[in-house]
């Protein structure tokens, strides 16, 4: 065991006595400074496995979900845990504050998160400026957005700024039409307005591709909180548009599995494992209707290696954690690559 694995129980009952936010800015903080440290090194000792997905070589199949990086200001300390691909994001065209705090509440008897952060980021330049000279292996996914007060009617130009300022530094880029905390976003998963979302930038993609001399994977990523139906018109989209991924899924609006919490009806996204077996169910709709060479990446209450093979064998290629990271710390990252 490292250093850091050994402190985290310490560690963990004083950070939840903090403010939630609080105590998240404070362990991407001591993350940088812990790898600087050389604290995180081999943290990972099981044998590593890589991955083939999308053209890119993936040093393991775990990766960290999106939002635990806004900023990107930590790609090489996640590597150094033993991360095999890191999102950062979401980032939007121009940085934005988010909603007002507070805007992340604990529910631990659950295991679960509701977030309602908004998208607070320092927009697109500053995290590719961050990301031109990453030094790390694990693959660096850049999530991208639309600032707050861009119309859905204008969506596709905020997506297509960042995915041009991502494409040079980005392994791949994903598309969030999925936060349930700006306004109208998951609107843009209907099945007229994904196809122009879509398809708009396949183009970009293509002449980027052409301008850059490397191919830039483009995932979109999806809610739980979606019927059979649209689930079928989204993956018929995909398969239509030859998109290279599908990430599966963002946190939830439902409430059915936190009901009689004192935080359950805190507006936001609902994480951890009261998202586990929906998430699941809908990487294996994906799994079913999608070409064969398009991957899933599942994400949503991953919180040990049992949990990561499951959303495996549903059909996932990777997996991601978010909560899980909080609850279990990072003996998680071992649990997972031990059995995956
Ligand atoms: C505080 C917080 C912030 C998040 N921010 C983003 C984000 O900016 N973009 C995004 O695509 N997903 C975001 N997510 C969703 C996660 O990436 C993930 O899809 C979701 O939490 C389910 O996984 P989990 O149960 O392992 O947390 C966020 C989740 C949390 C808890």
């Amino acid at each position: 065991m490292t250093l850091i694995e050994r402190l985290y129980p310490v560690m963990k009952p004083w950070l939840f006595r903090l403010d939630a936010e609080r105590a998240h800015t404070l362990t991407v903080k001591m993350m940088v400074v812990a790898h600087r440290l050389g604290m995180l090194k081999s943290v990972v000792d099981a044998p590593q496995s890589p991955r083939q997905v999308m053209g890119l070589t993936f040093p393991n199949v775990l990766g960290l979900a999106a939002g635990m990086d806004k900023s990107a200001s930590a790609v090489e300390a996640w590597g150094a845990l033993g991360f095999g691909f890191v999102e950062v994001g979401t980032l939007t065209p121009r940085p934005q504050p988010g909603n007002p705090k507070p805007r992340l509440f604990r529910l631990p008897e659950h295991e679960a998160l509701i977030n309602r952060m908004g998208f607070n980021n320092p927009g697109i330049q500053s995290a590719v400026a961050k990301l031109r000279h990453r030094k790390t292996k694990a693959v660096v996914g850049v999530n991208i957005g639309k600032n707050f007060d861009t119309p859905n009617d204008k969506a596709v130009d905020d997506y297509i700024i960042c995915l041009k300022a991502a494409y040079p530094v980005a392994d791949y880029v994903a598309v969030n039409i999925s936060s349930p905390n700006t306004k109208g976003l998951r609107d843009l998963q209907a099945e007229d307005s994904v196809r122009q979302l879509v398809s708009a930038l396949k183009k970009e993609q293509a002449s980027l591709q052409k301008e850059h001399g490397k191919t830039v994977p483009l995932l979109v990523k999806i809610a739980p909180d979606l019927n059979d139906m649209q689930i079928e018109a989204l993956a018929r989209v995909f398969n239509e548009q030859a998109i290279d991924g599908v990430i599966a899924t963002n946190t939830t609006i439902d409430r059915s599995a936190v009901t009689g919490h004192a935080l359950a009806q805190e507006a936001g996204g609902l994480s951890g494992a009261p998202v586990r077996e929906r998430s699941t169910l809908v990487i294996q709709a994906f799994r079913t209707l999608l070409k064969e060479t398009v991957p899933v990446i599942g994400v949503g209450g991953i919180l040990s290696g049992a949990d990561a093979l499951e959303k495996m064998k549903a059909g996932a290629a990777l997996v991601q954690v978010y909560s899980g990271l909080v609850y279990r710390g990072p003996g998680l990252v071992r649990d997972v690559l031990a059995q995956v």
